[in-house]
């Protein structure tokens, strides 16, 4: 069996290893469920998942979509529930109910930057308060005799109780750290603080994934390189690329790193079509949930922004597919890049999530 890469990394003094770095495909609202996972580990699973986070409150039962994506995990790798809330009988009550399922630890959102979510003082709402957070990460500590893992910004709108969180996560013996390097105020678009990363792995115990903008295998080596982290998680350049993960690997042995051309890009697309198709959604529903991912696809195909103009304007799956094989099946060879291109933005006009959205979605999140 592989050694447990956590376990391995964990004994390690931070950052001695690289060919051992870890990676972790981040959780994201409306993407990270089965079918997402299953296309993933085809191009090249990383080490971990993390699923979109179980709302915890009074009212709340386990989502059934979301559970599927442990109960019905068939990717070989350990997927970790996400939870997102405040109150300690409930987050606790919903850690032991995830528990009973084939979960690699239970995590806790301490990120989430949509003012529906931190107006209720959860997720990244809760970086205000360090106090609540020692409450939160005791209670959930003794609650999860495996592994308890955190996923955190740097901080709400400064960084101020940065270091007394860091503190927090040593004491409570938090076992791995998620740091998405800006703070709430700064949503996704900002410069990310590779820096405070850096001071985070210095401080804490536990291995540290640094999160945020590591948009290819090159970026992923220099994060690493910067911040000393264990790892990586990747969030939207993954839905880009889903080659990522296995070019993480490559690069980190310092191995040639796979090529991509635009006819793998192709079968991704379709392969993903096929993936999420749903009994009963409607072919329109189906084609506009398609093109939330090939926003992002869409930044590397070509430097004008060429494919994403049109596919932006397909209705039904043939007029889609037409578009892809249009852009991606005429010079089928050529490279799909590893950056993004420059200037070719996922969705124009959109930094500021909507004040309706009660979450990260597709809708509301560019890169
Ligand atoms: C569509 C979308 C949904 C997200 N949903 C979640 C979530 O459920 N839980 C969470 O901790 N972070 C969520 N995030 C944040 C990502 O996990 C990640 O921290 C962020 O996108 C930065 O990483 P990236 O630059 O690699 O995308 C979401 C991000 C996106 C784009």
């Amino acid at each position: 069996m592989r050694p447990d890469p956590v376990d391995a990394v964990s004994r390690l003094p931070a950052g001695q290893q690289p060919g051992s770095a870890l990676t972790a495909l981040a959780p994201m609202q409306d993407v990270t469920d089965l079918a997402f996972m299953s296309v993933i580990t085809h191009y090249g699973a990383p080490d971990y998942f993390f699923t979109e986070f179980f709302r915890v409150h009074a009212q709340s039962h386990l989502e059934k979509h979301i559970l599927r994506s442990i109960d019905e995990n068939a990717t070989g790798r350990p997927v970790f529930a996400q939870l997102i809330g405040e109150d300690i009988t409930h987050l606790t009550r919903t850690a032991t109910e995830l528990l009973r399922h084939n979960v690699a630890g239970i995590d806790l959102n301490l990120g989430c930057p949509a003012p529906k979510v931190y107006k209720k003082n959860v997720g990244g709402g809760l970086l205000r308060e360090p106090a609540k957070i020692d409450e939160i990460l005791g209670a959930l500590r003794a609650a999860v005799p495996g592994r308890f893992t955190v996923k955190m910004r740097i901080g709400f709108d400064d960084t101020v109780n940065f270091e007394r969180i860091l503190d927090l996560v040593n004491e409570h013996r938090v076992d791995l750290l998620t740091i998405h390097g800006r703070t709430v105020k700064e949503m996704y678009r900002s410069e990310v603080h590779y820096d405070a990363i850096a001071r985070a792995v210095a401080r804490v115990r536990c291995p540290v994934l640094a999160n945020g903008n590591v948009t290819s295998a090159a970026r992923a080596a220099a994060v690493l390189g910067e911040t000393r982290a264990a790892g990586v998680m990747i969030g939207r350049h993954a839905i880009r690329n889903p080659w990522i993960f296995r070019q993480c690997r490559e690069q980190f042995a310092r191995q040639p790193v796979t090529r991509v051309t635009l006819a793998d890009v192709r079968d991704y697309i379709g392969r993903l079509y096929r993936a999420t198709m749903v009994d009963g959604l409607p072919e329109r529903m189906h084609v506009n949930k398609m093109k939330k991912y090939l926003n992002f696809v869409g930044q590397s195909v070509d430097p004008a922004g060429a494919f994403l103009h049109d596919m932006r304007r397909a209705e039904t799956e043939a007029a889609l597919f037409a578009i892809c094989d249009r852009h991606l099946l005429a010079e089928p060879a050529r490279e799909f890049s590893p950056e993004p291109y420059p200037g070719v933005i996922a969705r124009p006009n959109c930094e500021t999530p909507s004040l309706l959205a009660d979450g990260c979605s597709l809708e509301t999140i560019t890169a």
